[in-house]
Formats: structure tokens, C-alpha cells, sequence
């Protein structure tokens, strides 16, 4: 049922303030305690952990990567991602203090599965976070976050990606917490923030007409690019991937510290960059790099369609277009970052006249390696 919207995209990405709320619902008790209650690891078994490995394919794994950055910050425990049809066939160190996280959607996907039975062989405790109930991967695993998303139904995933964040943030939290890493009051400054997403994706769902504006005009684009850096990398790349999916566009996501080691080369009059901005605030050195790099961009005759946060009025001179998200911390920024680029690649295939449901050569579902 679309309930009106035109696609089930359409529909799951204005579902995801509701979305994040579930996965956050009842995860913390009166003291403002994590409790992960379908994680059946005890607290010993996780202040055992000495490594985490994240394991996933798309945009699972684009997850895991931003998790990667909050749980080693958290933690202070090494946290490795690796894309599980990589994982699989090497031969990754592991052993029983290693917490292997496999992130899935379906809970089906075959190469994750196979990552996830690799890791039990070495002995490594397995934490699903899936969104479907009762499926093989949660049921394999040793331990599950479910994300409580609701069906998704689209191929392209929206809604299952900022839930697979905030479950990664809560895995962090949950590890820093029982590890005695950090304060109790820190972890709950933290939460605070967590329980005040929803509206602020509420807020960047509301502001959306000028990137439906401008999807009709790079409609035409032959490339589009999209920078990013520290967790607005996985962003980029998430961006891109989208795109590529949806529209059949040639998209491609860089680290924007990586450009001028090749591929600022591809950059060539009216290129459409697609920039991530860190916040301001915090990180003041990142976001100085990021507006330099759309500088260099811009100098090469990139268009530049910038997305900020609220008040930040130094990309202006350098930005041909700009769209403002609400002020957020850094590490939880995805959750609102990547709403414009889901609902422009979403527009842009829809001009091209696509069917956003049903990209071609794709299932939901890939149970197959
Ligand atoms: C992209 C997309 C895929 C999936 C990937 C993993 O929009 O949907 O990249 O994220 O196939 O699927 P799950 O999460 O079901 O394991």
C-alpha cells in the first residue's frame, strides 16, 4: 500500500523519522541504562571484546562504516568493516573476544550469511542487526538488534540504512557503557541526541522542493560525483550509490582528502560534486578541509551543490547550490546527510522516467553469492 505516494520509496523515506523512533523505542530503562534485551551476550562477554569486525554488503555496509567511526570513538575498541563477500575469502584474524557485526536488511543476504558462519567457525561472537524478524542471519547469530523499520518494500534502501545507524550507535553506546569507557551521564547526553533525530528528519523531509527542483536539471548529468569525509564519506558513497541504482547514472563517492590523488582529474566543466559538509562546530579542522576541497573542485569548473549544516556561512561563496540540514553532532549526521541525497536520486530517476520500485537487474533480496 503507497498511502499516496507515487513510489514506495517515496513513501519509506518519509517514513523515516518514524522509523528511527521505533529502533530507539524501549532501548533505555528509567535510569537512562541501554538495555539491549534481545542481545543475549552477557556484559563479561562483552567486556571481553578486544576487536569488532563489521560485516555487510551495500548499503549495510556503508552503515558499518560509519559505525566504525562512532564505535572507535566510543570504545576505544579497534572496529575493522570489510564488505562481506571480501571477508569471506581471505583469512581474517578472529577469535572469542572478536564481536563480528553483520548488518542485513533481509536478514537473507547470502554473502553475509556466509561471513557470519566464517566467523563462528573461528569462534568470533556473531550481533546481527536486521530488520526482518525470525530471518536466517538473526537466526544464526549469537545475539540480535532488530531495527524495527517496518517492511521495505522498495529495492533501494532508505529507511533500513538511518535505522542500521542508530542500531550501530546504540551497539557503541551499549559496549562503551558496559565497558566502562564512558560516563554514564556522557552515554545519556549522547542518547538525548539520539531521541531528538526523528524531528530532525522531520525537518530536512520538510525542506525538500529545491532538490526536487534540482534533480529535474541533472537529469541530463553524464557523471555525478560526491565528496565527503570521516562519517560523510560512507555518505558519499551512499549518495552514489543510490544514484547508480536508481537512475543508471554514472555516480561515483570519494573521500574528499583523496581528490587531488587522481580523481579531481575527472572534473571538467559543469561536472555535478556533490559535497558533504561537516559541521562546523567540534570538528572545526574537518570542515575547513571539506570547504577547501570544494574550492579546488569549483576552480575546476565543478558545479557544486553543497549540503551544510544550519548556519554555516563559510561554503556560501563556493557553493552553486546549497541546502541546510539542523545542527547535529558530528558523528550522528548521516542520519540527516543522506535524506536529500535518497530523495534526489529518487527524482533524478524518476525524470529519467525509471521505475524507482523495480531498478532494473536488481531484487531486494540477493540470497544468492
Ligand atoms: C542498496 C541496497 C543494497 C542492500 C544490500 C544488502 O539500496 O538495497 O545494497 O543494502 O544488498 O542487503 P541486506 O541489508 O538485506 O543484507
Amino acid at each position: 500500500e503507497k498511502s499516496g505516494y507515487e513510489y514506495f520509496m517515496l513513501k519509506e523515506i518519509a517514513e523515516q523519522p518514524h522509523a528511527v523512533a521505533e529502533t530507539l523505542l524501549g532501548r533505555l530503562n528509567e535510569t537512562g541504562d541501554l538495555m539491549l534485551d534481545e542481545v543475549r551476550l552477557t556484559d563479561q562477554d562483552l567486556r571481553d571484546v578486544d576487536k569488532v569486525f563489521i560485516v555487510a554488503c551495500g548499503t549495510a555496509y556503508h552503515a558499518g562504516m560509519v559505525a566504525k567511526y562512532a564505535i572507535e570513538h566510543w570504545t576505544r575498541i579497534p572496529c575493522e568493516v570489510e564488505l562481506a563477500s571480501e571477508f569471506r575469502y581471505r583469512d581474517p584474524v578472529l577469535d572469542r573476544s572478536t564481536l563480528v557485526v553483520a548488518i542485513s536488511q533481509s536478514g537473507e543476504t547470502m554473502d553475509t550469511l556466509m561471513a557470519l558462519r566464517h566467523a563462528k567457525e573461528q569462534k568470533a561472537r556473531v550481533l546481527a542487526i536486521c530488520n526482518t524478524n525470525g530471518s536466517t542471519i538473526p537466526r544464526e547469530s549469537d545475539a540480535v538488534l532488530y531495527t524495527h523499520a517496518g517492511p521495505e518494500i522498495a529495492v533501494a534502501s532508505t529507511k533500513a540504512f538511518l535505522t542500521q545507524l542508530v542500531a550501530c550507535y546504540l551497539v557503541g553506546l551499549h559496549l562503551a557503557q558496559v565497558r566502562g569507557v564512558k560516563y554514564a551521564d556522557e552515554v545519556a547526553a549522547i542518547i538525548a541526541q539520539l531521541q531528538e533525530m526523528p524531528e530532525k528528519i522531520e525537518q530536512v523531509l520538510s525542506m525538500m522542493a529545491p532538490i526536487r527542483e534540482l534533480a529535474r536539471d541533472l537529469a541530463e548529468a553524464k557523471s555525478v560525483l560526491f565528496i565527503g569525509r570521516h562519517v560523510s564519506y560512507p555518505v558519499a558513497l551512499e549518495g552514489a550509490l543510490k544514484l547508480k541504482e536508481l537512475a543508471y547514472m554514472h555516480a561515483e563517492g570519494f573521500a574528499a582528502g583523496e581528490l587531488k590523488h587522481g580523481p579531481i582529474a575527472l572534473i571538467d566543466e559543469g561536472t555535478p560534486v556533490i559535497c558533504v559538509v561537516p559541521s562546523p562546530r567540534g570538528r572545526g579542522v574537518l570542515h575547513d578541509k571539506v570547504v577547501s576541497n570544494i574550492q579546488e573542485v569549483r576552480a575546476r569548473g565543478a558545479r557544486t551543490i553543497v549540503i551544510a549544516e544550519e548556519g554555516d556561512v563559510a561554503v556560501k561563496p563556493y557553493a552553486d547550490h546549497l541546502f541546510y540540514v539542523p545542527i547535529t553532532p558530528t558523528l550522528l549526521a548521516p542520519l540527516v546527510t543522506t535524506v536529500p541525497l535518497q530523495v534526489l536520486a529518487c527524482e533524478i530517476a524518476s525524470a529519467r522516467g525509471h521505475d524507482v520500485d523495480q531498478p532494473r537487474n536488481l531484487a531486494k533480496s540477493v540470497t544468492v553469492e
